[in-house]
């Protein structure tokens, strides 16, 4: 992604219909674990479906830089792995770009290096909140340095590491995974124990690379010092990704849409169940376990969607589909209202004022709550200019309320969607008529 010159925009008008089928990138969550994993693993890892993302790309060029030889020819990645400690001391900073997974995980195996490095980030993740991490690995015996307000950019002295135990104050599954990459190195068993249950493809991954996984009730173990198998594994499609579709295929009429190869993982499909539950037409079909993970296809039609409250249970399980789903809300009968959701304005936008004032400009009822939103149903959504707040999810969330404005809409700073969905703007306009 350009970080200077003029910021580009696409063009979205009202469609009839949405069909015939697409296949997304590989899945960015499962991509980032498996390139940083096989990076400390014994022998050589194949990552096929490799995340198109500008964000995994992120994680790889830090990878690189850590002595880590990588080849990429297509969506086939391939690992030379290092060892548990075979990484080399960066001469370069590590810059994690827009990616906070790069940043929170990649923190999580640096502080287990003999070793000084420093992690930065652009301009948005710059201002994302680090003390999470920070506070259990420093307990686990690195020492961090940040920004003022525990700010990137990061400056980690790795070492001898402790095991610990750490209940998660926010429900995070990237400050998991950080706690449990450290725990590798730590001489003995790290627990991790979340109220909420978040994504759990560290887990899995480690699994599938040979290291023992406790999962007892709300607790996740690991002992170390661990050794990591490279594996060879192909990577499902980016089920946030697909949300934008299947919002679309809801919402235009006459849609009939089939996405294909989408990563089903339980933790990650709360966003079927609720536009299920509102009454949306979804079928699942042809689901397989691939390398530990669930895999299938998704089916979804026109509906009229009911609308209603997310519970506050569900949103650490929706947090990447909340801002196409406030667009969803726009269209249902009842409208939809959800809180409990104030790391959101933490993401790469502060989401619920990106959400919001987008929606406004689009003629549309909203109420920004401090950590929710409510959205007013059976609105008529008029085009407007959108910003994108340089946030792929806001660009590719407002692309979908286009779709069903009157008029055109205009998303500005379009090239961000880059960063987790290259093609968004050209797979959306094949299937729409
Ligand atoms: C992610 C976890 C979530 C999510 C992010 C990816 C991951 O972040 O929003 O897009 O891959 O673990 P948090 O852990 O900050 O909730």
């Amino acid at each position: 992604m350009a970080l200077f010159g003029p910021a580009k925009s696409k063009r979205i008008k009202a469609a009839k219909a949405v069909s015939g089928s697409i296949q997304l990138p590989g899945d960015k969550s499962i991509s980032h674990r498996y390139a940083m994993l096989g990076a400390i693993a014994e022998g050589l890892s194949e990552i096929h479906f490799f995340s198109s993302s500008a964000d995994c790309q992120s994680t790889l060029a830090c990878l690189s830089k850590l002595g880590v030889n990588i080849k990429r020819k297509d969506n086939v990645v391939s690992v030379e792995g290092l060892g548990l400690h075979g990484l080399r001391p960066p001469r370069e900073i590590l810059d994690a770009g827009n990616s906070g997974s790069t940043m929170r995980m990649l923190a999580g195996i640096l502080a287990g290096q003999a070793f000084r490095s420093v992690l930065s980030g652009d301009a948005s993740l710059s201002r994302r909140p680090m003390q999470r991490i920070i506070d259990p690995l420093t307990r686990m015996g690195a020492r961090i340095r940040s920004s003022e307000g525990a700010r990137p950019p990061l400056e980690i002295e790795g070492g001898a590491l402790q095991p610990i135990r750490y209940e998660l104050p926010v429900a995070s599954a990237q400050v998991k995974s950080a706690v449990l990459l450290a725990g590798l190195y730590g001489a003995g068993e790290t627990e991790v124990v979340e109220q909420i249950p978040t994504r759990d493809h560290t887990e899995i991954a480690l699994e599938q690379m040979g290291v023992e996984i406790g999962r007892h009730s709300r607790t996740i173990s690991v002992r170390g010092p661990a050794r990591l198998e490279g594996k060879t594994t192909h990577i499902p499609g980016d089920i946030s990704s697909a949300a934008f579709f299947f919002a679309a295929a809801l919402l235009v009429p006459e849609s009939n849409l089939v996405i294909q190869n989408v990563g089903l993982n339980p933790t990650r499909t709360t966003v079927l169940d609720v536009l299920a539950s509102m009454g949306g037409e979804i079928r699942v079909l042809n689901v397989e376990m691939l390398h530990g993970e669930l895999i299938g296809d998704v089916r979804v039609g026109s509906s009229r969607l009911e609308g209603g409250e997310i519970p506050p249970g569900l949103i650490a399980r929706l947090i990447d589909e909340l801002p196409v789903l406030a667009v969803v809300g726009t269209q249902t009968d009842k409208g939809l209202s959800f809180r409990g959701a104030g790391e959101l304005r933490v993401k790469e936008s502060d989401r619920l004022a990106s959400v919001a004032e987008n929606l406004r400009r689009m003629d549309a009822e909203v109420e920004e709550l401090p950590d929710g939103l409510r959205v007013a149903g059976r609105q008529t959504l008029r085009g407007a200019e959108i910003d994108s707040y340089g946030d792929h999810r806001i660009a590719m969330a407002l692309a979908v309320g286009g779709l069903v404005a009157q008029g055109t809409t205009v998303i500005r700073g379009s090239d961000c969607v880059d960063v987790s969905f290259p093609g968004f703007f050209e797979e959306l306009a094949r299937v729409t008529d």
